[in-house]
């Protein structure tokens, strides 16, 4: 594996190994020792994924570096490819990449690059690394995913954390529904993510994995929603819709969240919540990938 771009470019027994070893790591295992630089490339901003890049990077020895539009030659209107290269040039031998563009690492020419190339996050497409990380947390809460039903709920259309969950917990033997308005999971959505539609109250209560969706405010143009208020009705997992999971069930949101929006405050901190968890997993699922991805390559 030299780079990790989409969860479909990959076999489960591949997603189970990185699993199997971001949880032996998280446990105790030492990490693998690399030399060089590790960079992050981030056109947007983030707190979770760039912070745990870092501290996986730091625990292979590896040292950062760390780019974002603000303070730097992209603002001078430098491409993507040149920073990469310029990445390289500096050391990095491998960059972790985040674009509001879907499939922007796609059109990079990876052969000559001398980089492992890595999605942390692109536009609607994907975020891989953040499935990685939420099937770390749950193997250390509930142990194998298989068999499991997972509730996708809110703005599946704008997530492309929905979408890399749904192939990589899909891929691992869970089964999926989705939960949504209708402008935010639109007909045929769901079943061409490999699930079904459902009605959120008549599922939750069965659930064994539901994963809240952030509201992308930020994506979304005019017209998707009435308001917050009624998305928090009817979408939201509120402090009601709580209280009705079964005891098996566990509540997944991959950050930041809209507090009394999307999740209830409660929620984000009660005992069947993986979300801190979740946080915790992220850095040593990075390590994982990191140590699978740059250890034959360089
Ligand atoms: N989950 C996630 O990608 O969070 P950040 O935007 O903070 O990295």
């Amino acid at each position: 594996m030299r780079h990790f771009l989409s969860i479909r470019d990959h076999t489960a027994e591949e997603i189970e190994a990185l699993v199997t070893r971001a949880v032996q790591i998280w446990q105790g295992a030492a990490p693998k020792k690399l030399s060089g630089a590790f960079a992050t490339v981030f056109y947007e901003n983030s707190t979770r994924t760039r912070l745990s890049f870092q501290r996986a990077a730091e625990m292979l020895g590896l040292s950062h570096l760390q780019i974002s539009q603000e303070g730097s030659s992209i603002r001078k209107g430098e491409t993507l490819e040149d920073t990469l290269r310029t990445m390289r040039a500096l050391g990095a031998v491998g960059a972790a990449v985040r674009t509001p563009q879907s499939h922007a690492l796609e059109d990079v020419p990876r052969q000559d690059l001398g980089l492992s190339l890595i999605n942390a996050g692109d536009g609607w497409a994907g975020h891989p690394t953040q499935a990685l990380a939420d099937l770390a947390a749950c193997r250390v809460s509930i142990g194998s995913v298989r068999g499991r039903r997972m509730l996708i709920v809110g703005d599946v259309l704008h997530s492309r954390v929905a979408r890399s969950c749904a192939e990589a917990f899909r891929l691992l033997g869970a089964t999926l529904q989705f939960a949504g308005p209708p402008t935010l999971l639109p007909e045929g959505l769901a079943e061409a993510l490999g699930g079904e539609r459902v009605e959120i109250d008549r599922a939750i209560g069965e659930a064994d994995l539901v994963l809240v969706l952030r509201l992308q405010r930020e994506r979304q143009e005019k017209g998707y929603l009435p308001n917050v208020a009624e998305y928090r009705r009817y979408w939201g997992l509120t402090e009601e819709r709580y209280a009705r999971l079964g005891p098996q069930a566990r509540v997944l949101h991959p950050g930041p969240q809209n507090r009394g929006i999307e999740i209830d405050a409660a929620v984000v901190t009660a005992e069947q919540s993986l979300i801190g968890l979740q946080v915790r997993a992220g850095v040593h699922a990075r390590a994982a990938l990191l140590e699978e991805v740059l250890s034959d390559a360089h």
